[in-house]
C-alpha cells in the first residue's frame, strides 16, 4: 500500500482509519511528576510486558476534532472540556490526572505540528485529535503502575457512520457495555472492548452500530457504542438519556444548549424508555466522531421503532447539525469560549 501523504491524500473520500501523520506530543510521570511533553516522531511506543495498561486496562482517552475554517484558520471545539473529563477518566483509575491546561496546551502542539493534514474547508473532513493516558509502568498484581505516558495523535477523518448526514439504522443489543456503578462515565477502553462484540453482531446483521440499555433495569436507552443518543418529541423536547453509566459527551452537551436557547425547545437529561420509543418523531446519535447522525429506526427484538424514512432527515436533527456544524467550521457564532483558534 502507498503511504498516504498530504499531497495524495483525497480529503472527501475519508473514513474514520488511523492514519500515522509523523507527529505526536508525549509526556512521561515518573518518580511521583510529570515531566514537560514535546513533540516525538515515532508512531511506536516501547513499555514493559509487565506495564498495567496491558494487564488491567489501566488506561482512558479522549477524541475531539480540529476544523479549518472558511477563512482558512484553524479551530477547536471546547477542548478544555475533553481535558476535564479525562481528569475524571484519571481519577476513577488512579492514574495522575494531566493538567487541564497542559492538555489544551499540547493539543495545540499537536494539531499546529500536524497543520498539513488539515482538512481544507468544505471537504467534509476534519483532523482527529486522540489523546490517550496509559499505565506504562510495572505492576504485575492488581494495582495502579507507578510510571504513565500521555500521548496525543491526531489524523484526518471523514465521517464515523458511512454518509455524514445521512441517516442509520440501530439495532438494541442485550449485551451490557458497562456496569450500573462501574466505569461507563469514564472514557477507558475496557468499555469499548465489552462492546466490541455487539458491535460486530450489529454489523453483521446491517445496523450502523448497537444501541445499549441501562445495565440495571434493561428498559431505558443509554447510549450508542461510539455517541450519545437523543430523541425530538412533537411537543418542542430534545431529550437525551440521563444516566450514571454513559459517557458525559460534549457534543450532547452542546445540544442541549442550542435546542434550549436557539431552539426554544425544552431541552431534558431524563428517562427514554424502549416501550415509548413510538411517541417520537425524530431520533439520533451524537458525538464528536459520529457528528450527528440521524436515526431512521431503532430495532428490539422483534419490533421496528421507524423515525423517518432511510432518505430523509427531521427537520430538528437538520437544524442541530447545521448549528453545530456551522459553530465548529466557523460559519457560525457559537456561545462565548466554545471555540479557540490554533495559532501556526
Ligand atoms: N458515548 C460514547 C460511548 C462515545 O464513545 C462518545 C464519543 O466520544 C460519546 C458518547 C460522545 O462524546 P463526545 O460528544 O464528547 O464526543
Ligand atoms: C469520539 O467520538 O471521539 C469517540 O471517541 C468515539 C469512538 C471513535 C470511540
Amino acid at each position: 500500500m502507498t503511504k498516504l501523504t498530504p499531497e495524495t491524500i483525497q480529503w472527501d473520500q475519508l473514513g474514520f482509519n488511523y492514519i500515522d501523520t509523523g507527529k505526536r506530543f508525549r509526556a512521561y510521570y515518573r518518580d511521583g511528576a510529570w515531566q514537560e511533553g514535546k513533540i516525538e516522531d515515532d508512531r511506536y511506543i516501547k513499555i514493559s510486558e509487565g506495564a498495567t495498561a496491558l494487564h488491567y486496562g489501566q488506561q482512558c482517552f479522549e477524541g475531539l476534532k480540529a476544523y479549518r475554517t472558511k477563512e482558512g484558520k484553524i479551530q477547536l471545539f471546547r477542548p478544555e472540556q475533553n481535558a476535564q473529563r479525562m481528569v475524571d477518566s484519571a481519577e476513577r483509575l488512579l492514574m495522575p490526572p494531566y493538567p487541564v491546561e497542559d492538555f489544551v496546551a499540547a493539543v495545540h502542539q499537536v494539531v499546529a505540528a500536524n497543520a498539513d493534514w488539515m482538512p481544507p474547508y468544505g471537504s467534509g473532513a476534519s483532523l482527529y485529535i486522540r489523546p490517550l493516558l496509559i499505565g506504562s509502568g510495572d505492576n504485575i498484581g492488581v494495582g495502579p503502575a507507578p510510571e504513565y505516558l500521555f500521548t496525543i495523535m491526531a489524523m484526518p477523518v471523514g465521517p464515523y457512520f458511512k454518509g455524514g448526514l445521512k441517516p442509520a439504522k440501530f439495532i438494541i443489543s442485550d449485551f451490557d457495555r458497562a456496569a450500573p456503578r462501574g466505569t461507563g462515565r469514564q472514557k477507558v477502553g475496557g468499555n469499548y472492548a465489552s462492546s466490541l462484540l455487539a458491535g460486530k453482531k450489529a454489523k453483521e446483521a446491517g445496523y450502523a452500530d448497537a444501541i445499549y440499555l441501562d445495565p440495571e433495569t434493561h428498559t431505558k436507552i443509554e447510549e450508542i457504542g461510539s455517541s450519545n443518543f437523543f430523541v425530538i418529541s412533537d411537543n418542542n423536547e430534545f431529550i437525551t438519556p440521563k444516566s450514571p453509566s454513559i459517557l458525559p459527551g460534549i457534543t450532547k452537551r452542546s445540544l442541549l444548549y442550542l435546542a434550549e436557547h436557539e431552539l426554544g425547545m425544552k431541552a431534558i437529561e431524563g428517562d427514554i424508555y424502549v416501550k415509548d420509543l413510538d411517541q417520537f418523531v425524530e431520533a439520533g446519535s451524537t458525538g464528536t466522531a459520529a457528528v450527528i447522525t440521524p436515526i431512521t429506526s431503532i430495532t428490539a427484538g422483534d419490533t421496528v421503532y421507524t423515525f423517518y424514512p432511510e432518505d430523509q432527515v427531521g427537520p430538528v436533527t437538520q437544524e442541530l447539525y447545521r448549528l453545530l456544524t456551522g459553530i465548529q467550521y466557523g460559519d457560525l457564532q457559537g456561545p462565548e469560549g466554545w471555540v479557540q483558534e490554533v495559532k501556526l
